[in-house]
C-alpha cells in the first residue's frame, strides 16, 4: 500500500480521485494519519527536555514544514492542479485539515508530551505517597470520525425471509458450496443426460465435483443427517456459468424451503407459500400456481404473486404483467426421499427454491444485481 509520504507527492489525477467523495476519504484518511502520528508520540513519552524539543519538532515538520511539509504539499501537488470540478471540495477538505494542525504546532506538542514516561510505572508504592498520573489527554483534540456500516440489502432480504419461516418452526440449514455431482445432481434424479450438468452452466472443479448450482443437494444432506420429519430452510451461495448482466451473476444466492412429514400435501405447499407471500409482500397478494418441471419434484410448479405495487393492474415493476415470479416448487419425488433414506410410504413432503438476489431487486426496485457485488459504498449505503 502507498503510504502517506508517496501520496502527498502525487495528485489528485495521478492517485485516480476524480470525485468528491473520494476526495473527502483521502482527506479523511490524512488526517487520521495526522491523529495517529500525534498520539503515538504522546504515548511514547521523552526521556529528557532536549529529546522531547527534538521529537516534537521533528512531527511538526514533518507536516507542516513551510518546504516540504505534507500540507504544503497538498496545497501543491492536490489543490493546485484540481480541476475546475474538484477544487471547491479540495479546498473544503484541506480548510477543515487545517483546524486541526495547530494541534501539530511545538509548544502545543511539548506541553502534551510527558517526560520519563517509561519510568512512571513503579510495581510498589511507598505507604501514602500518591501514584504518578497517566499522560493528560487533550481533549480539546477533534473527535475520529468513523464510518458505521449497514447490512448488505441481499443479507437484508435473506433475513426477512429466514424470520418469516423460523416463526412457523422451521430451523436453519447450511451445506457446502462445493459439492459432489451425486448430491448436487444425482441424488436429485438429475440424470447423466441433463442439459444443466453441461460445462457450459456448471462450475466444475473436476469431474466429480462442481461449485454447487442451487441449493437443493442440502436436501439430501439433511434428509441424511435428521431423517423425518423435517422442517427446514437452506440459505446460501450458488454458481452458475453465466455471463455477468443486470439479471445474471456467476455466483448469487438462493433459498430452499423443505418440509417432510406423514401426509404432507400439495395443499400445505400452497398454503405455506401463501402465508409467506403476505407476509414478505403484505396481506393483499394473492399467489399464482402453474404447473412446471424439476427432476426432483413431482409435481412440480412455479409460483408467482400479484404486483404488490400495482395489486395486478400492470407497472413498471411486474414488467405490465400484474405478476411477479417468486420460484420453483414441488412435492419431493419419492426417488429422491428414497435417495436421502426417508421411505417415501410413510412420508412425503414439499420443496421449494427461491433467488434472493431477485426478491432484494423487486423489493428494493434495483435494476442491476451487479450493484450488489461491486462494493460500491455509494450504493450500500442506502440501505
Ligand atoms: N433448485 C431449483 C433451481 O435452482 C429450484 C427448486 C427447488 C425447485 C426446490 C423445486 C424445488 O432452479
Amino acid at each position: 500500500m502507498m503510504g502517506m509520504d508517496e501520496k502527498v507527492r502525487k495528485t489528485l489525477a495521478e492517485l485516480g480521485v476524480n470525485d468528491a467523495q473520494g476526495v473527502e476519504w483521502l482527506f479523511a484518511e490524512l488526517r487520521k494519519t495526522a491523529e495517529r502520528e500525534r498520539a503515538e508520540l504522546i504515548s511514547r513519552g521523552a526521556p529528557d527536555q532536549p529529546q522531547r524539543e527534538r521529537l516534537c519538532k521533528a512531527l511538526r515538520d514533518r507536516w507542516l514544514a513551510r518546504k516540504g511539509g505534507f500540507l504544503s504539499q497538498v496545497d501543491e501537488n492536490w489543490l493546485k492542479p484540481a480541476g475546475k470540478d474538484l477544487k471547491p471540495v479540495v479546498g473544503r477538505q484541506f480548510n477543515e485539515l487545517r483546524r486541526f494542525t495547530p494541534s501539530l504546532e511545538i509548544e502545543k506538542l511539548v506541553e502534551a508530551l510527558p517526560l520519563q514516561q517509561e519510568a512512571s510505572h513503579p510495581t510498589e508504592l511507598p505507604l501514602g505517597s500518591v501514584a504518578p498520573r497517566p499522560a493528560p489527554r487533550d481533549l480539546t483534540l477533534p473527535g475520529l470520525r468513523r464510518p458505521l456500516g449497514s447490512i448488505h440489502p441481499v443479507t437484508r432480504m435473506q433475513r426477512e425471509i429466514e424470520d418469516i419461516f423460523l416463526g412457523l418452526g422451521f430451523w436453519i440449514e447450511g451445506g457446502p458450496e462445493i459439492e459432489s455431482t451425486y448430491y448436487n445432481f444425482d441424488a436429485l434424479n438429475i440424470p447423466e443426460s441433463h442439459p444443466s450438468r453441461d460445462d457450459w452452466d456448471t462450475l466444475y472443479i473436476d469431474s466429480k465435483t462442481v461449485l454447487r448450482t442451487h441449493t437443493s443437494p442440502v436436501q439430501i444432506r439433511a434428509m441424511e443427517k435428521y431423517g423425518a420429519p423435517l422442517y427446514i430452510i437452506i440459505p446460501g451461495k450458488c454458481y452458475r456459468h453465466d455471463n455477468p448482466d443486470s439479471t445474471h451473476s456467476p455466483m448469487f444466492h438462493q433459498i430452499e424451503g423443505l418440509a417432510i412429514d406423514e401426509d404432507i400435501t400439495f395443499a400445505d405447499l400452497k398454503g405455506t407459500l401463501d402465508f409467506f407471500a403476505k407476509k414478505l409482500f403484505g396481506e393483499k397478494v394473492r399467489t399464482r400456481f402453474q404447473p412446471s418441471f424439476f427432476p426432483f419434484t413431482e409435481p412440480s410448479g412455479e409460483v408467482a404473486v400479484s404486483c404488490f405495487v400495482c395489486d395486478g393492474q400492470g407497472c413498471r415493476v411486474c414488467k405490465e404483467s400484474g405478476w411477479i415470479e417468486l420460484m420453483g416448487c414441488g412435492m419431493v419425488h419419492p426417488q429422491v426421499l428414497r435417495n436421502g433414506g426417508i421411505d417415501p410410504d410413510k412420508y412425503s413432503g414439499w420443496a421449494f427454491g427461491l433467488g434472493v438476489d431477485r426478491f432484494a431487486m423487486v423489493k428494493y426496485d434495483i435494476n442491476d444485481i451487479q450493484l450488489f457485488f461491486q462494493g460500491d459504498v455509494r450504493f450500500l449505503e442506502q440501505f
